[in-house]
């Protein structure tokens, strides 16, 4: 039987030491390098990191295996068995540009469903956390399940670049749903947009193009709540393949769908 109890423990803990190592990286130089193009940052904190969780695992976990963002872990074409889902930093625009707005996020999935969700935000020292069945929580207090909100009075994160031409979506679908809306926000860190509607700092989040690590722990925490992912065009997500991604109270979530993105 696997002790899901002393998995999470024990995450927590690794991700606490993770956080204060990144606190304590602010006084020192960063190495910085891109990745795919100029504005895809990766620094040397992220890649140690993510090492660090990799080691902890493999030496407390040997059996489990690890899709990391960073590529230190195991190359998966399934979630067969205990998968860890790390993104070292969520947000490494924000880590470089601002020292705030970043997050450690990591999901631990069994056979592809959700065991454990931790959202660290390092700089607020707030630690979103989900295990299956057993609700979610940010510091150790619970999170209501999520109450019904109508579209007008909805607060939704997207970022302008879906609102503009783009080659994602027909951003004309967009333009009278963010008119529609109480607010848009943007945040630049996809695990914190997920951990803010489970909490209710947010409705909704709308995004084109999220990886597994930027979700494995917010989808895990959502579903605690009551609220739903899907794409954008309101279809399953398939966890291991890159994707739209539109979260929100399952209300709200139904009516924009219906509404706005499949017309
Ligand atoms: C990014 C952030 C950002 C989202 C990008 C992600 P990273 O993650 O979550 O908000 O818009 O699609 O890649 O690269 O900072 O871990
Ligand atoms: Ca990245
Ligand atoms: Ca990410
Ligand atoms: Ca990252």
């Amino acid at each position: 039987m696997v002790n899901w109890n002393e998995i999470n423990e024990t995450a927590i803990g690794w991700v606490r030491e993770a956080g204060e190592t990144i606190r304590a990286s602010f006084s020192k130089t960063l190495s910085i390098e891109t990745k795919s193009n100029p504005n895809d940052l990766v620094t040397n904190i992220d890649q140690e990191t993510e090492q660090f969780f990799i080691s902890k695992i493999q030496s407390a976990y040997p059996e489990h295996k690890i899709l990391g963002e960073e590529g230190f872990g195991d190359k998966l074409s399934s979630l067969e068995g205990i998968v860890w889902i790390i993104d070292p930093i969520d947000g490494t625009m924000n880590f470089v540009h601002q020292q705030r707005n970043f997050a450690i996020s990591i999901g631990i999935y069994e056979n592809g469903v959700g065991k454990i969700g931790l959202i660290y935000d390092v700089v607020h020292d707030e630690l979103y956390h989900a295990a299956e069945g057993q609700g979610a929580y940010m510091d150790g207090v619970k999170m209501p399940v999520l109450d019904e909100v109508k579209v007008e009075e909805a607060i939704i994160a997207l970022n302008a670049t879906w609102v503009i031409e783009n080659r994602r979506i027909d951003h004309n679908k967009l333009i009278p749903l963010v008119k529609k809306v109480r607010g848009t926000r943007s945040y630049g860190t996809a695990a914190l947009e997920f951990a803010y509607v489970a909490s209710g700092r947010l409705d909704a989040y709308l995004t084109m193009r999220l990886a597994p690590w930027d979700v494995a722990a917010g989808l895990v925490l959502l579903k605690e709540v009551g609220g739903v992912a899907t794409t954008v065009d309101g279809k399953e997500i398939n966890l291991l393949e890159k994707s739209s991604y539109f979260v929100g109270e399952k209300n709200l979530h139904t009516a924009v769908v219906k509404d706005y993105l499949q017309s």
